[in-house]
C-alpha cells in the first residue's frame, strides 16, 4: 500500500495514538499531523508512541514528506484552522469528538458543536484542499435501542444527543460523497478497549483503574445488558482499511459480534485482575444509566466481505493485553 500523509483529528486520544502506532507498525506514513484542542489527549501521551513536533497554527506548511509527525493544537469546532492543518493531506482520519452518551447528557450543544460542525469543518476543508479520502468515526449510537444484531442497515433512531449528533456527521458524509465525491467511509466502532486506554471511563479501562484504587466497581442496571468490546489493535487496521478504501459513501460496522454482558465482562475481568494484580474487587449494582441501550452487538459481515476486515483478538486475549499495560504504566 501507498505511503499517505495522514491528517487525523483528535489523535492525541485514544483510538488517534493506537491508530499512530498501527501505521508506524505497517510503515504506511510519508507524514502523520495530529489535529487535537488538548481537551482530553496531551501531546505526552503521545510521547510513549513517537517522537513528533509540536508546530502551530502561525507556523504550519502545507505537508509533505518532510513534515514527519507533527501536533497542532487546534479545536474542530473552529472552520478556518480546518483548511489550513488539511493541506497537502491525502486522507482525513476524523476522530476528534465529544466522546460518549454521558457527555452529550450534560451538554448536548457542546456534543451538537463538536460532533456536527467538527466533521462539517473537515468535510469542508476536504473539499476545499481537494482531500479524496475522509474517515469518520462513528458508533452504533446512531441506531439507538434495536434488537441486536444491528447492521448498516438497521434503521436509526438514537436515543441519546450523542447518537444524534454522530448520526449528523454521518449524514453529512453521505452528502459530502454524492454532492463533491470525496470518499467518505464511515466507521461504526463498538466498545474499544486495549492499551492506552488509561484516560478512558468506558467500562473496561473505568472497572481496571477502580480496581488498583482499591474501589467497588459498580454496575449500572442488573449487570445484563450486553456490549460487543472491540480490541483497539483490531480497530486499528479497521481505519488502515477504510483509508485505502476505493468506494465512498459506505458504513462499515467496526465490531466482533460477539455479545457480552456487563456481568460476564466483570467475572472474566475480575478473575484477570486476580491472577495478574493479585486484587479482589467487590462489586455494586446501581441505577441504569439514562440513554444506554440495553442490549448491542454487530453484524459485521458486510466489513468482512467489502472492506476486507475482521477482528483477530478474542476477548480474553484483549483483556490481559490491556491489564500487562496497565501494570507497565504504574510501575
Ligand atoms: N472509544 C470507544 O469505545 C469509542 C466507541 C465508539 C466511537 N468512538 C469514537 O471514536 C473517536 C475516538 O474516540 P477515543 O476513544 O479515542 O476518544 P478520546 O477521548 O480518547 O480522544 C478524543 C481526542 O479528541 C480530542 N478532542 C475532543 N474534542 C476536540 C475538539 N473540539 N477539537 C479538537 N480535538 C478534540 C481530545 O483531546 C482527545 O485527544 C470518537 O469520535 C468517538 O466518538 C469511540
Amino acid at each position: 500500500m501507498k505511503k499517505l500523509n495522514w491528517l487525523i483529528t483528535g489523535g492525541l486520544g485514544f483510538v488517534g495514538r493506537t491508530l499512530i502506532a498501527e501505521l508506524l507498525k505497517q510503515d504506511l506514513a510519508q507524514a502523520i499531523r495530529v489535529v487535537d484542542n488538548f481537551s482530553t489527549g496531551s501531546p505526552s501521551d503521545l510521547q510513549p508512541v513517537t517522537d513528533f513536533s509540536l508546530v502551530t497554527l502561525d507556523n504550519i506548511s502545507a505537508m509533505s514528506a518532510h513534515s514527519g509527525i507533527e501536533v497542532v493544537k487546534a479545536d474542530i469546532r473552529d472552520a478556518e484552522p480546518a483548511v489550513k492543518v488539511t493541506a497537502g493531506a491525502d486522507v482525513i482520519i476524523h476522530l476528534a469528538a465529544n466522546t460518549g452518551v454521558q457527555p452529550s447528557i450534560e451538554s448536548p450543544r457542546l456534543d451538537m458543536e463538536s460532533n456536527v460542525m467538527g466533521t462539517l469543518n473537515y468535510l469542508e476543508a476536504a473539499r476545499q484542499n481537494q482531500i479524496k479520502q475522509f474517515v469518520l468515526a462513528s458508533s452504533g449510537a446512531p441506531i439507538g435501542e434495536a434488537e441486536p444484531p444491528i447492521t448498516e442497515k438497521s434503521p436509526c433512531r438514537p436515543i441519546s444527543p450523542y447518537g444524534a449528533s454522530k448520526l449528523a456527521g454521518e449524514a453529512y458524509c453521505s452528502a459530502y460523497n454524492g454532492s463533491f465525491g470525496i470518499n467518505t467511509i464511515v466507521l461504526r466502532f463498538s466498545n474499544v478497549y486495549g492499551p492506552l486506554s488509561g484516560k478512558k471511563g468506558s467500562v473496561v479501562a473505568k472497572f481496571i483503574k477502580q480496581a488498583l484504587a482499591g474501589e467497588t466497581w459498580t454496575i449500572n442496571g442488573n449487570g445484563e445488558q450486553t456490549r460487543d468490546f472491540i480490541y483497539s489493535q483490531d480497530l486499528a487496521k479497521a481505519v488502515v482499511k477504510a483509508a485505502y478504501h476505493p468506494k465512498g459513501g459506505e458504513i462499515f460496522q467496526v465490531a466482533t459480534q460477539e455479545e457480552t454482558s456487563v456481568r460476564e465482562l466483570a467475572d472474566l475481568l475480575s478473575a484477570q485482575i486476580k491472577e495478574v494484580f493479585e486484587l479482589e474487587v467487590t462489586i455494586d449494582y446501581g441505577e441504569p444509566l439514562i440513554g444506554d441501550v440495553a442490549r448491542n452487538f454487530a453484524d459485521i459481515t458486510h466489513s468482512k466481505q467489502v472492506l476486507g476486515w475482521q477482528p483477530e483478538v478474542k476477548l480474553a486475549t484483549g483483556i490481559v493485553d490491556t491489564l500487562n499495560w496497565f501494570r507497565e504504566k504504574n510501575k
